[in-house]
């Protein structure tokens, strides 16, 4: 990897060798998901406790502040909608050109192995690879799963090692039993998809378990901004991964932070 990529994959995977995403990309094939309806009003209080934001080229256009210093990770990929029947028709919707002019850390592409779609999914991963090599801008490869694919060990390993393999700089998946696996046979990090909204203690546990299973962090959407409390609930996050916080403990955390809140004070970490 050259001196400007890895520079970029630096300032998202931090020194301790961990992320917290903020994924607020939905809407390129949601429309206005529950809880971005106004991005920019819910993205605005969450961005100074991101390591990194997902959003797409709109939303930066519309909603971000530029002079945010929250390293921006652009959702490249897209051309389908919750109207489709099978989501996996997915191809690239920005030049690496305007990635490089909207000054973004990594770009981000979903593949669908094992869809109708996949060759043409993979096959623009290597594109973009490519073009991410020429530019120096880390790729992250989500690894979508249909509705008719099974979350399991065996299917997110072979679609995590696939994107390594074609060269994506890091990859975005779900957790699941056996996820110990997925890491081991992927070269390249991994950060853990949230997901459906559970409840905030189901995440932080599955955060947790994910991290301790070798996951270099996460890049949630759902479970952060659908929150009670979405600014408490992102300060638990990162207890989980930054300070290996345990569950309960993040989990007392995002309730005395949301109790502040509630009560009128200020809505910053108290240290655990
Ligand atoms: C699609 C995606 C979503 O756009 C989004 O990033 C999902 O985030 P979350 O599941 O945490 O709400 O990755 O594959």
């Amino acid at each position: 990897m050259d001196w400007g990529l890895k520079n970029r994959l630096s300032r998202i995977i931090k020194p301790d060798g961990r992320t917290v995403m903020l994924a607020v990309d939905h809407g390129y094939f949601l429309g206005p998901t529950s809880g971005l309806e106004d991005a920019g009003k819910t993205i605005k209080p969450l961005l100074p406790y991101a390591d990194a934001l997902m959003p797409t080229r709109g939303i930066i256009r519309t909603s971000i502040d530029p002079s945010t210093s929250t390293p921006i990770v652009l959702r490249v990929s897209g051309g389908n909608s919750i109207l489709d029947e099978d989501i996996s028709n997915e191809g690239l919707t920005v030049a690496m050109e305007d990635a490089v002019r909207l000054n973004v850390m990594a770009v981000a592409i979903s593949i669908y192995v094992g869809s109708p779609n996949q060759k043409e999914t993979l096959l623009n991963l290597a594109k973009l690879v490519d073009e991410g090599q020429r530019y120096g801008i880390p790729v992250l490869a989500v690894t979508a799963v249909g509705k008719s694919m099974g979350r399991d060990a065996r299917y997110l390993a072979l679609c995590c090692r696939i994107a390594a393999e074609i060269g994506a700089h890091f990859v975005k998946t779900y957790y699941c039993d056996g996820f110990e696996k997925v890491v081991s046979a992927c070269p390249v990090p991994i950060v853990m998809a949230g997901g459906k909204k559970l409840p905030e203690l189901e995440a932080l546990e599955l955060t947790h378990n994910a991290i301790k299973q070798g996951a270099s962090g996460v890049d949630m959407g759902r479970n952060i901004f659908q929150a009670d409390n979405p600014v408490a609930m992102i300060q638990a996050v990162k207890a989980v991964v930054h300070e290996n916080a345990k569950p309960k403990e993040a989990f007392d955390l995002y309730n005395s932070l949301k109790a502040r809140k509630d009560s009128g004070q200020a809505n910053d970490a108290i240290m655990i």
